[in-house]
């Protein structure tokens, strides 16, 4: 497991996302109307769609290209579709504010 410093909860204003990439892993980070931090894999699992461009409501995300619903706790795609993006931990410190991702190992291929 690598833990990787991806930024400060100052860098995203509440509703709204950014993109990161670790390698050739492209990351969409969401931060909720309640501040909290959320990070899936930036690409829908129906046809690649932006995850990031998508819009926010609650925790989930609506996929900008065909409207599927992905929740942002678990990546799960929500009924009728069906299918899961890779949602990934962040952590807050909570005296810095700085952004701490949680990476397994086998999600990380350096470029
Ligand atoms: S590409 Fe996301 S719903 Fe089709």
């Amino acid at each position: 497991m690598k833990q990787i410093k991806i930024g400060n909860i100052t860098d995203i204003e509440n509703k709204r996302s950014r993109v990161i990439f670790i390698g050739d892993l492209e990351i969409a980070l969401f931060k909720l109307s309640n501040g909290e931090i959320k990070a899936i894999e930036n690409k829908c699992p129906h046809k690649a769609g932006k995850l990031s461009e998508g819009i926010v409501c609650d925790h989930h995300v609506f996929c900008p290209l065909h409207d599927w619903k992905i929740d942002l706790n678990d990546g799960q795609v929500q009924d009728p579709d069906e299918g899961c993006v890779v949602s990934f931990h962040v952590e807050v410190d909570s005296e810095s504010g700085d952004l701490i991702l949680h990476l397994a190992d086998e999600a990380y291929k350096a470029s």
